[in-house]
């Protein structure tokens, strides 16, 4: 299987996310490193131990960055909870986390599987941007990487401008966004072009098993939030990553363009330039998801919530 690292800061859709990759038999999850931002770092490693637990996966976890690398951000515990995880007061994990650093971990995972690492960020870019302070080199020896992050047409989820996990670390952002010659883009919009039904998803959520009943209790607040907020429509960003970053071949229009990251700017810090007109000449660095085959990757969900359960 390709080894997988997935970086990210759970989060009820980083569990999604999670469920995904854990059932995917083409990838062997390597690792979890977890960010600060929906939460704070301890939530966000108690709930990545926590899930790893429900799943019974054999994964470690290497608790990273507790906030950004500059500027203090605001988390999203409106949209995930106090705790990240719905607040459903779950009992906590009995495992515990490893004590190397996350950037640490990543860098070691990166020479272990040099050439063949997927690398998913779900979360704010603190310990990517900083792993890749220290070692620059260290994009040469991933295979590939899959960012969760940004809004290219600058219809924003945390500001009008930009997206959370950008907006989050704005400076990581741009750091990882031009340390790595080439890197996936799944963006706010791409999510919002591919929201589920809430009715087909309580189907799914009523799946006989461990993981449909611990995702169906941590995720009721949000898709209340989500229903009276967005519509019958509900969208799970990290999902769609991991989706793509799983399933390359189902993805139906991608475009390339050089995108970077305003760390300025009134209105603007945060957001994601894309060079759409080709106006600097500079080289494309993204390639932007689009669409991608909605019922793959309604099939992905509804068979990772009804993994390791029934008859
Ligand atoms: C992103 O921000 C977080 O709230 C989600 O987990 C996702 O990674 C969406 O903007
Ligand atoms: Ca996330």
């Amino acid at each position: 299987p390709i080894p997988l690292l997935i970086d990210t800061d759970p989060g009820v859709d980083d569990a999604l996310a999670l469920l995904l990759a854990f059932n995917d038999p083409r990838h062997r999850v390597e690792a979890l490193t977890i960010a600060a931002g929906n939460v704070g770092l301890r939530h966000t490693v108690a709930n990545a131990l926590k899930l790893v637990e429900v799943c019974r996966a054999d994964v470690p976890v290497y608790p990273g960055c507790a906030g950004p690398l500059l500027h203090p951000s605001r988390d999203a515990a409106y949209v995930h909870g106090r705790d990240g995880f719905g607040d459903v007061g779950y009992v906590p994990a009995a495992g515990e986390a490893g004590r190397e650093h996350a950037a640490l971990a990543i860098l070691r995972l990166s020479h272990l599987h040099a050439g063949r690492l997927l690398l998913v960020a779900l979360g704010p870019l603190t310990n990517l941007a900083l792993a890749l302070k220290l070692d620059p080199t260290l994009p040469q020896r991933i295979a590939r990487l899959v960012v969760m992050g940004g809004a290219v047409t600058a219809h924003g989820n945390i500001t009008p401008a930009a997206e959370f996990n950008v907006a989050f670390d704005p400076e990581a952002a741009r750091i990882v966004f031009e340390g790595f010659p080439r890197f996936d883009l799944a963006d706010w919009e791409a999510v919002l072009a591919h929201g589920f039904p809430h009715a087909e998803a309580e189907t799914w959520l009523r799946a006989d098993s461990p993981r449909a009943r611990f995702y169906e209790a941590i995720s009721r607040q949000t898709r209340l939030w989500s229903a009276d907020r967005r519509g019958d429509h509900w969208h799970s960003a990290d999902a769609l990553a991991m989706a793509w970053a799983l399933q390359p071949e189902d993805a139906l229009e991608t475009v390339e363009r050089p995108v970077a990251v305003e760390l300025a700017g009134t209105h603007t810090r945060g957001a994601t330039v894309v060079d759409w007109q080709r106006q600097d000449g500079g080289a494309d660095n993204a390639r932007i998801l689009m669409r991608y085959d909605r019922p793959r990757f309604h099939d992905l969900i509804r068979a990772a919530l009804a993994a390791g359960g029934g008859p």
